[in-house]
């Protein structure tokens, strides 16, 4: 049996998969491990090599061709190093290819997972058979992968779709290191940030929200909290969804505005939450973007969904196999 491996790096999880290549192209995921996100880099790679191990040697008959990285950048592809994401706060100058090189003696690539996803989605998703497809993580960060002309398009030290980073309001809740960026507002940390501000406020005035009864719960807040509040009718977790919804659809608007992409499919938080966030977010595409651009876009939540993640890593271990054979 042959096998590819993906390793999928997250600010709060790690998950280590074995997928296998079917007659059709496509990759089947057979095992899979996943922990959360230990907190330093050495035990974070030395623990999803042990699990690595574990999941090859229990397969009969399996010989491991690839491994696939998919993590947060910036990173630096070429040199298989980890350079400093904003939500992997001690990894600086992490290098993950040779460690898991010298262990399994197979080709080991790194990618940045929103190009990861974007390529998955394209291979196997919702972007496939189009030539202009962007990704969005809206999960722990907020980044793009962007597949331009039918390629992958990382820029000059790939840091092309950096796109947490802009800056979409004065201020706001802080993520990327700046407030009122896009990662600040559309990102888990970000929402969970921007609630608590605003449940804070609302507390102060008197009132009441089922999001959280008392200033000593802020702190557990959680972005998956606030959905649920807000779809059993909580009027502040509504206007707060709403408020992120806007929000997503003006750092759409910037991207639709300069690249012309024909989709743009984005994960995580809004593949789960597309209810609460869609109504305001096309709201605000239609005020801000060409409609010349816009026109041509449609906006969908993954179409591999939860399994992105898992797809996008092996993705990475098919690619590196591809080119390397
Ligand atoms: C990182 C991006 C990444 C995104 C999603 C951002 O904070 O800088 O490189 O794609 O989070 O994980
Ligand atoms: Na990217």
């Amino acid at each position: 049996k042959k096998l590819l491996a993906g390793l999928d790096v997250g600010g709060t999880k790690c998950a280590v998969v074995l997928g296998e290549e079917t007659e059709n192209h496509q990759v089947k995921v057979i095992a899979r491990e996943a922990f959360p996100t230990p907190g330093t880099p050495e035990e974070a790679i030395r623990k999803m090599s042990q699990q690595l191990s574990g999941l090859v040697e229990s397969q009969e008959n399996a010989v491991l061709q690839a491994i696939g990285i998919s993590c947060g950048g910036p990173l630096d592809s070429r040199k298989g190093v980890i350079l400093s994401p904003p939500n992997l706060p001690n990894w600086d100058n992490i290098d993950i290819v040779s460690p898991l090189k010298d262990v399994f003696d197979v080709p080991v690539a790194l990618q940045n997972d929103a190009n990861a996803c974007a390529l998955a989605e394209w291979k196997w998703g919702a972007g496939a058979g189009l030539e202009n497809v962007i990704f969005l993580t809206f999960g722990t960060g907020m980044g793009a992968g962007l597949l331009l002309n039918g390629r992958l398009y990382s820029g000059s030290n790939d840091m092309a779709g950096e796109v947490g980073h802009i800056r979409l309001e004065e201020d706001g809740p802080i993520g990327y290191g700046k407030a009122g960026s896009f990662e600040g507002f559309c990102s888990g940390g970000g929402i969970a940030r921007f609630a608590k501000k605003e449940v804070e406020q609302h507390l102060r005035q008197g009132k009441t929200t089922s999001i959280c009864s008392s200033m000593e719960e802020l702190d557990t807040i959680t972005a998956k909290g606030v959905a649920e509040a807000a779809l059993s009718g909580d009027e502040l977790a509504i206007i707060i969804y709403e408020t992120v919804g806007r929000k997503l659809g003006k750092g759409l608007a910037v991207l639709i505005d300069i690249l012309n992409p024909e989709r743009i499919i984005i994960g995580s938080i809004y593949l789960r939450q597309e209810k609460l966030l869609q109504p305001a977010m096309l709201q605000e595409l239609e005020k801000e973007a060409l409609s010349l651009s816009r026109n041509v876009c449609s906006i969908v939540p993954s179409g591999l969904g939860e399994a992105v993640g898992d797809l996008a890593s092996l993705s990475v271990a098919k690619y590196v196999l591809d080119i390397t054979v």
